[in-house]
Parts: C-alpha cells; sequence; structure tokens
C-alpha cells in the first residue's frame, strides 16, 4: 500500500469514527455508542486493527511518519469515545434524576405518621395527679423493691399476719440482693447476701406513707402512684403487677369528713359531678377505723379501694406524737378506675400492648 493511499485511509476512517461517536451522544445512545466502539477500535476486528494491518504493508522508508499517523489517529479515536460514553452516562443520570422530580407531587396527601400516645394507664395517673394537686396533694414516689419495714412492719403488719406469706409476695431470692457488680460466687459475698435484709416488690404503694412521713414532719398531703405485686393468677380483674393511687394526709384535727370529701371530690372530678361515695367497715392493719370505699355508677355501686384514719402504731413507728396529730391514707385501684371510665371489661388489655386496642385512648 502506498503511503498516500494508507494516509488517505487514516483520515476516512477518522471522520466516520467520529461522525459516528458523536451522532451516538448527540442522541445519548449508550448501545450506539458501543456499536461504534466495536466497529473502530474493536479489538479483534475493529477497523483501526485492519488499519493497523495495512501500515505493515507501508514501505519501510514512508513507515515512521505513517505509524506517527496511526498512532495519533488511534489515541483521537480512544480520547473521543471515552468522552462520548463520559458525556452519555452523564446525561442518563441527569435524566433518571429529572424525571424522578417530576414522578414526586408535592400537592399529593403524603403517607401520615403514626404517632405514639401515653398508654391509658399513665393518661389515668395524670388526670388523678392533676386533680389531687388542685387539691393541694403532693405527688411522692418510692421504689418498687422494698424492704420489709417498709412494705409491713411500720404499717403494723406484724412478722406472723398472712399478708406476709411468702406465697403472698414476689420476695427476692438473696443472691438477688447482691448489687449487680457483685459476684454472689465469692464465699465472704454470698455470706453477706445470705444476711442481708430480705426484700420484695411492694405489695401495696401504702409503703410511701412510712417513706414521705420518715422524710418530713406535718403537715403531709401526698398522693403517691405507681406498680405493685402480688402473685395472683390473672383473670378480668386481677393480674400480678397493677398500680394504685395513694393519699396520704396528716395535720392536727384531720378527720374522716375529710377523708370522705376528698374521695368524693376525687371520683367526681374523674367521673362525673353527681357520683357518690360510700363507707363500708374494713380492715386494715395501717387504719382504724378503716373502711373499703365504694362509689355509684350506672345505678350500681363499684369498689375503689381501702381507706381508713391512718393507725397510731404507724404514726409512732415514724416519730408522729399520735395525740397531736391524725390522718387519713386511701389506695385504689388505677386499672379499675381506668377501665370504668372507658369501659374496658378485662384488665388483661392493658398489658397485652396490643396497639390496635392502645390506639382507642
Ligand atoms: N394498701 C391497701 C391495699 O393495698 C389499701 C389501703 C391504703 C387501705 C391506705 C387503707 C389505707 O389494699
Amino acid at each position: 500500500m502506498s503511503p498516500d493511499e494508507f494516509l488517505q485511509h487514516c483520515d476516512t476512517l477518522e471522520s466516520q469514527a467520529l461522525a459516528a461517536f458523536a451522532a451516538a451522544e448527540a442522541v445519548c445512545d449508550q448501545k450506539q455508542l458501543e456499536a461504534a466502539r466495536i466497529e473502530f477500535l474493536g479489538a479483534r476486528s475493529g477497523r483501526i486493527k485492519q488499519l493497523q494491518k495495512a501500515l505493515g504493508e507501508v514501505p519501510a522508508a514512508a513507515k515512521p511518519a505513517a505509524g506517527k499517523r496511526f498512532n495519533q489517529l488511534k489515541q483521537k479515536l480512544e480520547e473521543t469515545f471515552d468522552k462520548a460514553a463520559q458525556t452519555i452516562a452523564q446525561r442518563s443520570r441527569q435524566q433518571v434524576e429529572a424525571q424522578r422530580q417530576r414522578a414526586f407531587d408535592p400537592t399529593v396527601p403524603g403517607t401520615a405518621l403514626r404517632l405514639g400516645r401515653l398508654h391509658p394507664i399513665t393518661q389515668t395517673i395524670e388526670e388523678l395527679k392533676d386533680i389531687m394537686g388542685r387539691l393541694g396533694f403532693a405527688v411522692a414516689e418510692g421504689p418498687e423493691v422494698e424492704d420489709e419495714w417498709h412494705n409491713f412492719e411500720a404499717l403494723n403488719i406484724p412478722p406472723e399476719h398472712p399478708a406476709r406469706d411468702p406465697l403472698e409476695n414476689f420476695y427476692l431470692a438473696a443472691a438477688a440482693n447482691c448489687a449487680p457488680w457483685q459476684s454472689a460466687s465469692s464465699g465472704k459475698q454470698a455470706q453477706s447476701a445470705a444476711n442481708s435484709p430480705p426484700r420484695l416488690l411492694r405489695s401495696q404503694t401504702s409503703t410511701v406513707q412510712i417513706r414521705v412521713m420518715e422524710q418530713m414532719r406535718p403537715p403531709v398531703r401526698v398522693i403517691s402512684c405507681g406498680r405493685v405485686y402480688r402473685p395472683d393468677t390473672p383473670d378480668d380483674t386481677h393480674f400480678p403487677m397493677f398500680h394504685q393511687i395513694e393519699g396520704l394526709m396528716v395535720d392536727r384535727d384531720v378527720t374522716m369528713g375529710h377523708l370522705k370529701s376528698t374521695l368524693r371530690l376525687l371520683a367526681r372530678m374523674a367521673f362525673a359531678p353527681d357520683v357518690e361515695i360510700r363507707f363500708r367497715p374494713s380492715f386494715f392493719p395501717f387504719t382504724e377505723p378503716s373502711v373499703e370505699v365504694d362509689m355509684s355508677w350506672q345505678g350500681g355501686w363499684i369498689e375503689m379501694g381501702g381507706a381508713g384514719m391512718v393507725d397510731p402504731n404507724v404514726l409512732r413507728a415514724v416519730g408522729y406524737d399520735p395525740e397531736q396529730y391524725s390522718g387519713f391514707a386511701f389506695g385504689l385501684g388505677i386499672e379499675r378506675i381506668c377501665a370504668r371510665r372507658h369501659g374496658v371489661t378485662d384488665i388483661r388489655q392493658f398489658f397485652r400492648n396490643d396497639v390496635r386496642f392502645l390506639h382507642q385512648f
């Protein structure tokens, strides 16, 4: 092949390849560009390969010039191809993005977020705190793991009392009295765990009466709401864990009249302005006299809990002088209050935590 002929081929190939790459780029067609690459730059039978073979036939004297032109052509085609490929890739990314934005319609209503809400028991507690707060009662807290002094002894419940039966309470195993970072396996610590005073999950919020009175002098006007634990078999009115609201008022000349009017106000504010309160004689070791509290509701009476005048022994246990001070206390079941208000007939529902149930409150 003459050198002139070779250069002629180079020019032709160059203009055809550039035109093919440009055409594919113009329509942003990745497949068309790839076809052009194979036609011109294909490693096995691309036209540049054929040209390379033709280079071998160019007379030796003209070879350096022809070879230079060939290399320059090959480089130019490769560069042009790369640029076209990049441009196409970038443009199709932009197209996808534009498409996505066109598909987003800000006027279509979004998917509603599911808003959480307070558990119905928590809502009831908040409301009871609010009501009692308006009657001048502050909120006190106490631990759920208690010692026997606060759960029983200071409340005038002697060791032989049936309420202290281990089967009626959730006592903690001795080793569990160890702080978690201590290991009960070491002999000395196992010994001290065995000697440490028994602890139990509190069976009533009356424990907080004692904790409050140990901390302050009268006048006392507090409520305490929280979980209590008893080994009851679950049914529609029982659960081994439930909530109580405890009330305590101690001052000079506190009478049962104060107790009754406080409970009546509480019931009327929590339920309806015309509910009545009824006392029935009862017994609790820490109150004397003691009563069961009923509330009139839909033509009948429902039991709300226990109450009474703080027993002088309890006042003495916390260092109050029963000659100077008297007080009343009450303890009501929160599940019962909550269930009545919402027409729930099975208190186990409160603790199954099925959102379809909880969502209604
Ligand atoms: N603690 C009693 C109970 O759990 C209720 C109560 C509280 C009774 C305060 C009298 C006074 O049944």
